[in-house]
């Protein structure tokens, strides 16, 4: 069993900081059983943790994720984000109801909104604290939020109880570290980071390989050990394949030397300067 390291949320709730991704999920039936082999398999190996969204499939992915997680709901730590035109008062409510049908569940334990739209912050907060003193969510969060967001999310009422922030990072996207990744540490607020392996695109980076065949390892385990190391980050690879779930599940025994991650900044290297926030 890989020895995964956790991250303590707000709550003081530790979760597991490799979890699973389910972008793509649910959207071909023939592919179902493999997917949800896939994240059984991830459970299996402490990656428990699962990230999903309404939007995901239009509601597949939490499907399949629903199939995954049946009979075992209590190991899991169940994520699930609202689209941003759903983020009113009401409209959060509604959608959370919709999301836990879907999953055949009474509770998520983070619900998050998907990146910032029209409803005002504070009608979206209002909305998720509505959701938490009804027992339907353990906490919430945001995603796609740059550092301006937070602040602005931490001026309006209950807006300081945000539980975490996903957002794009991963070693060819190190925007964060500059200024957003240090706040939210500071602030107890959890940093999930999605597309960690950059959709597949890192792997073929010539000096993660080299670095990878140095330790009998693979470019993917580089660069979730990468996140690994952070203090605070949550890194939620999505595969669909049971033994990448395995390998990437295994990063977390990698231990790099200090010259390598100095040949990984090399490679990769930390900004500057500040750097608006990319999102995939
Ligand atoms: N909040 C947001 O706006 C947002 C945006 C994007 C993503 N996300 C979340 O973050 C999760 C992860 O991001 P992502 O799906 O965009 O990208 P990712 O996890 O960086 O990469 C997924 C891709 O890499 C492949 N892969 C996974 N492990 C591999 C390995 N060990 N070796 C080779 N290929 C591997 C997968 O293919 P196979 O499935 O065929 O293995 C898939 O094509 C998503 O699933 C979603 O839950 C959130």
């Amino acid at each position: 069993m890989p020895d995964i390291p956790t991250v303590t949320l707000p709550s003081g709730v530790s979760v597991p900081a490799l979890g699973l991704g389910t972008w793509n999920m649910g959207e071909e039936s023939r592919k179902a059983g493999i997917e949800i082999e896939s994240l059984k398999r991830g459970l299996d190996l402490g990656m428990t943790l699962i990230d999903t969204a309404e939007m995901y499939a239009e509601g597949g992915a939490e499907k399949i994720t629903a199939e995954a997680i049946a009979g075992r709901r209590d190991e899991v730590f169940l994520v699930s984000k609202v689209y941003p035109w759903n983020a009113g008062r009401k409209g959060v409510v509604e959608a959370c109801e919709r999301s836990l049908n879907r999953l055949k569940t009474d509770r998520l334990d983070l619900y998050l909104l998907h990146w910032r739209g029209q409803h005002p912050l504070a009608e979206t907060v209002a909305g998720f604290e509505e959701l938490r003193r009804a027992g339907k969510i353990a906490a919430w969060g945001v995603s796609n939020f740059d550092l301006d967001d937070m602040e602005e999310l931490m001026a309006v009422p209950e807006g300081r109880n945000c539980a975490a922030n996903q957002v794009l990072y991963n070693l060819s996207r190190r925007g964060v570290e500059y200024d957003l990744l240090p706040w939210c540490q500071e602030h107890g607020i959890a940093v999930m980071a999605y597309s960690p392996i950059e959709q597949g695109r890192l792997l073929r980076n010539a000096d993660l390989i080299r670095i990878a065949k140095a330790y009998q390892a693979t470019p993917a385990q580089v660069a979730l050990a990468f996140l690994l190391e952070r203090d605070g980050v949550v890194a939620i690879p999505k595969s669909a394949n049971p033994d990448r779930v395995a390998e990437n599940a295994e990063a977390a025994d990698l231990d790099l030397s200090e010259e390598d991650w100095k040949a990984l900044d090399a490679a990769f290297p930390p900004p500057a300067q500040k750097r608006p926030l990319d999102m995939l």
